[in-house]
């Protein structure tokens, strides 16, 4: 099976107190075609700056990203966001909403910027229906709760329909049940072959995946190194 995404020896640095130091340190992981991949780590492990770099938001200090056969260093701005707005459905641990557009808006955004063909407006309704949230379709994002527009930003996220979901800790702080059923969601999409890659706290979370690593000071290993 083909890779969705394959990491080589990648490493972030950052200035702290003036000191540098490795947020991401030589990790390396490939994720394959249908993979459900869960990452798992304690806070300020690197987890979130790791998914960064695979998203294709945040540049490497050194080694590769490869995105769906596409390699992204040395790729500008637009490439990226191009590259980005086809294959990826990125969810950022604190993805913010358009304050000005409707909920219903906010979804439809991505298939707005890169057109995939289709009812973009059944899609996105489709989507917030799938996620409980049809009702607030209309909504303004401030007039939602935090989990309702956490979900909004799940379902943006999906909108074009991409290969790779890349999503960091997507169900933080919300109840079990609305965890699971994202998690639920999450699994069907998988079985229909969009692959996944999740960090996540919540170690229930853990048996939705076929793999799981462990984000240890910037290191990853494969495994959950918390139950060892
Ligand atoms: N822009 C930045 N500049 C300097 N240091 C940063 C920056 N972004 C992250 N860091 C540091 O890098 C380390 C890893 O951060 P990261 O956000 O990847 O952790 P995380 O594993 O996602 O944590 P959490 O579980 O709390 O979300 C942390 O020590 C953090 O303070
Ligand atoms: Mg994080």
């Amino acid at each position: 099976m083909s890779a969705a995404l394959i990491l080589k020896d990648l490493c972030r640095t950052f200035v702290r107190g003036g000191v540098p130091f490795l947020a991401v340190d030589h990790v390396s992981l490939t994720v394959r075609e249908g993979d459900f991949v869960t990452i798992i780590g304690r806070s300020g492990s690197g987890k979130s700056t790791l998914l960064g770099m695979a998203a294709g938001m945040l540049s490497p200090s050194s080694g590769t990203v490869e995105l769906c056969g596409k390699v992204l260093n040395g790729k500008n701005d637009t490439e990226l966001s191009r590259l980005r707005g086809s294959v990826v459905g990125y969810i950022p641990q604190d993805a913010p909403a358009l304050p000005a557009l409707t909920v219903l808006e906010n979804v439809m955004l991505p298939a707005c910027l890169y057109p995939r063909g289709g009812d973009i407006e059944g899609a996105a309704r489709l989507l917030l229906d799938r996620f409980g949230i049809a009702h607030l379709a209309d909504s303004m994002p401030a007039e939602l709760s935090g989990g309702e527009l956490r979900r909004a930003m799940i379902a943006r996220s999906l909108i074009n329909r991409p290969r790779l979901l890349v999503a960091d800790e997507p169900t933080s702080d919300l109840d079990v049940e609305t965890t699971r059923s994202i998690m639920d969601e999450f699994s069907h999409l998988n079985a229909e072959g969009m692959t996944v890659l999740i960090v996540s706290h919540d170690l229930e979370s853990l048996k939705y995946g076929s793999r799981v690593y462990s984000m240890e000071s910037g290191k990853l290993s494969e495994g959950n190194a918390f139950e060892r």
